[in-house]
């Protein structure tokens, strides 16, 4: 037998730039990635953000002479599916775009920009795209990274493929449409953050954070927080980016979380699902004593004050253990759960118990009560 080795190295580089009135046409942020002259453009939208920009955005293309295809598509974890990747795959098909520099352009959240970075992934074995998102989930989290990927077959995520985007466009006035739901939504991703990484967020989040929800971010203190977030993410996300490590900090709040939003789907969107997990972790973490009492009454009270509605009713520790269960296939044979030690530090753990889960499932019922519906 003989073997002929092959290695070949591939330095990924991608740019994320903050931006304003992204589509003013004096701002040529959308179109720097590609090229201008005589091109085209595969525009994906979501469709609440089309409800607000839809004149602005075709007038941008019309007034740099570029044939631009917009394709309005409806955000909503619902719609993450196989039939969406294949419409969109459809459309693009239909309109031919040259292989290297007339890149996808993805605006929308997380859903929209998981399901567009799959499909520019798959077309052509890979074209390049541009993620401008418009949640605060896409804003802090999802469009940061280079996960792409659709829901499949009842698992979250199943079908997907790392591909990083050319230009990650961040226009934090999207917000000011979001509805607070999903403002809070996002919140969740900066919590995580702050508690398992970056105890000076945690301070940011306690003194401003209420204000800057109600600010929808677009106040001072909200830009300085967001930038923060940002920073810590990318911080984790560029040495790890395809996840070679395994027990990863921003999994923080990913482990008990992704049973609960694969069950409730319908009602519970993914920061809530994420946070309750957070507060589960905490718990656990607390009986474990990597966090004091104090530590502990410190992240129950900022989520009181960012204007959580909570409802433990959902958390049913059979789920959680099963998703437990499920997460540590997804880590490759050991549960590498994310755990808070103090706040701003993390340890992982590998031996979490059914019972240590049940434990912190009825102490968190007690805190937080059961409100039998939906939050
Ligand atoms: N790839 C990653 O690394 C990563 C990280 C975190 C989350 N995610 C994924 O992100 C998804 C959730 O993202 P999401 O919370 O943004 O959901 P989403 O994309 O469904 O958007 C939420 C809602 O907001 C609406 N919307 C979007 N922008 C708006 C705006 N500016 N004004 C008014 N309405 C607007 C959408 O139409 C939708 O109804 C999940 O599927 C999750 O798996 C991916």
């Amino acid at each position: 037998m003989s073997a002929r080795r092959i290695a070949y190295r591939h330095t990924i580089e991608y740019e994320v730039v903050n931006t304003s009135n992204l589509f003013h046409p004096q701002n040529w942020a959308l179109l720097s990635a590609g090229r201008i002259e005589d091109a085209r453009r595969f525009v994906v939208v979501d469709g609440n953000v089309e409800k607000h920009h839809s004149a602005a955005i075709r007038e941008y293309f019309a007034y740099h002479h570029v044939e631009a295809k917009i394709v309005v598509f409806p955000g909503g974890e619902e719609n993450k599916t196989l039939d969406h990747y294949l419409t969109i795959a459809h459309e693009l098909d239909a309109f031919p775009i040259h292989r290297r520099d007339e890149p996808i352009i993805a605006i929308g959240g997380g859903v929209l920009t998981d399901l567009v970075g799959y499909v520019a992934a798959s077309h052509r074995r890979g074209v390049p795209y541009v993620k401008v998102p418009t949640t605060l989930m896409g804003y802090v989290d999802a469009s940061i990274g280079i996960k792409t990927g659709i829901n499949f077959n009842g698992n979250k995520n199943r079908l997907g493929a790392f591909h990083a985007p050319h230009m990650v466009l961040l226009d934090k006035s999207f917000l000011k449409t979001l509805p607070h739901r999903h403002i809070l939504n996002g919140v969740c991703e900066i919590v995580k953050l702050a508690v398992i990484k970056d105890p000076l967020l945690f301070q940011m989040l306690e003194t401003h954070g209420a204000q800057s929800v109600e600010a929808h971010f677009q106040d001072e203190q909200g830009g300085v927080i967001l930038d923060r977030a940002i920073q810590g993410m990318l911080e984790e996300l560029e040495t790890n980016l395809f996840e070679e490590e395994l027990a990863r900090k921003v999994d923080f709040g990913h482990t008990f979380s992704y049973g609960l939003e694969t069950r409730h789907e319908t009602h519970l969107l993914h920061g809530e699902a994420v946070l309750l997990d957070i507060l589960i972790s905490t718990l656990i973490a607390r009986r474990r004593n990597l966090l004091s009492d104090e530590e502990t009454d410190r992240i129950f009270r900022l989520t009181d004050a960012l204007g959580f509605e909570l409802d433990a009713s959902i958390l049913d520790p059979r789920l959680l253990w099963a998703s437990l269960t499920e997460r540590t296939y997804h880590r490759n044979g050991l549960q590498r759960v994310p755990m808070p030690r103090s706040i701003g530090d993390c340890v992982f753990l590998n031996d979490v118990r059914a019972d240590e889960i049940e434990s912190a499932v009825k102490t968190l019922e007690d805190r937080i009560g059961i409100k039998h519906e939906i939050i």
